[in-house]
């Protein structure tokens, strides 16, 4: 009898043993993670497109892994006025980690209204799930779009058009995560960019999608002359108070503003009037780019490892950032692994 008590203890034992092993495994895995803020495991190629989508013929700038493989498809959505081409080293930082970004050019305007760039925005989504895997295969068969994993990310007026589209869309194109860079809804409360987003009342926005919104503190300061780029009312903090979990919030607290997030060179030009750095940018994209790439990785990716670097070691990005915020956790039952090049 006791015999068999020690044998079946010492299994018990060598089981519990196995399991701490398993652990220290896994947890030396997430260690193990490099920086999302350093460029990801591929080298990435652009695509220059002009092609009819609904009724207009629309510039789309896409950057993909020079790799063979399934990648998931990210559609970002550029600011007020601004080139898809002047988030180059954003976009190309989050396609080296394994995405397929497709930037498109919307109609310039000066419109206050928003209802048709949404409008185009889900035009142009449609348009990527019926038609992306035959375009990308004019360049080479293996690269493969994975449209049950479709993320939306977008700058400024193109984060408050990625929220307008979630809610519209209401489930009809599952969207796997959305992101909103210094999303701005307008001018101020009772001003905003037609159709409104936020509600002012909090935990009322119901996407059902994991989202992330990234802030500037600087967005709301205005040089004198100028109304500020992200006025307060309308900006970073009531977009995260009013979403529905789950949602991040990193906050980029000085230096950085809201134009921050484009390139150096022609793009420069484009921001005069957004309080900002006054040197490079470089620092700001790098930092926009990790955590966006960390963040997909972690929702449509299965990977939580970047993302959990980048909430855990927010003191060390590249720009300073306040205590990151979050309302919920990331559900864990998203399947699908981006195929990263060292595993
Ligand atoms: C915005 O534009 C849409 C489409 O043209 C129009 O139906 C709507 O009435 C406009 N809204 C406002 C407040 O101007
Ligand atoms: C969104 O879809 C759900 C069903 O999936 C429906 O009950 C709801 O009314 C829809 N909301 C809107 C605003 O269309
Ligand atoms: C959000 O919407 C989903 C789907 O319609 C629903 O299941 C969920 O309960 C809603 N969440 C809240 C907090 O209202
Ligand atoms: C934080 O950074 C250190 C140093 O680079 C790294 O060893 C550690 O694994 C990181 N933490 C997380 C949770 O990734």
């Amino acid at each position: 009898m006791s015999a068999i008590f020690l044998r079946r203890n010492s299994v018990m034992n060598f089981v519990f043993f196995v399991i701490l092993a398993l652990s220290a495994l896994r947890s030396g895995d997430a260690d193990g993670c490099t920086s999302p803020y350093d460029n990801g495991p591929y080298t990435v190629e652009k695509l220059y497109l002009n092609l009819p989508i609904a009724q207009s013929v629309r510039f789309l700038w896409i950057v993909v892994p020079t790799a063979e493989g399934k990648f998931p498809v990210v559609q970002f959505q550029h600011g007020f006025q601004v080139r898809n081409t002047c988030y180059n080293q954003l976009i190309s930082h989050v396609a080296s980690y394994g995405f397929i970004v497709i930037a498109p050019q919307m109609d310039s305007g000066l419109s206050f209204n928003a209802t048709h760039e949404i409008r185009d925005a889900i035009d142009v989504l449609k348009w990527i799930q019926a038609n992306i895997e035959c375009a990308l295969s004019v360049r080479g068969p293996e690269i493969k779009p994975d449209l049950s994993k479709l993320a939306l990310v977008g700058h400024s007026r193109g984060g408050k058009v990625v929220f307008s589209m979630g809610i519209q869309l209401n489930g009809t194109i599952p969207i796997s995560a959305i992101i909103g860079l210094d999303p701005v809804d307008g001018d101020r409360q009772g001003i905003q960019t037609n159709p409104p987003v936020l509600t002012f009342k909090e935990n009322t926005v119901n996407l059902t999608v994991p989202t992330l919104i990234v802030g500037t503190r600087r967005g709301s300061k205005n040089w004198p002359l100028f109304p500020p780029c992200a006025p307060e009312d309308v900006n970073h903090n009531e977009f995260y108070k009013d979403l529905i979990e789950p949602v991040y919030h990193f906050v980029v607290g000085k230096e950085y503003g809201h134009m921050d997030f484009l390139d150096d060179a022609v793009c420069k030009l484009r921001s005069f009037e957004c309080m900002g750095t006054v040197g490079s940018r470089a620092r700001m994209s790098r930092f926009a780019g990790g955590v966006v790439a960390a963040f997909l990785q972690a929702t449509v990716g299965n990977n939580p490892c970047y993302f959990n670097y980048a909430l855990t070691n927010y003191t060390s990005a590249p720009v300073s950032l306040e205590v990151p915020e979050q309302k919920g956790e990331l559900p864990h039952n998203h399947n699908l692994q981006v195929p990263l090049k060292d595993e």
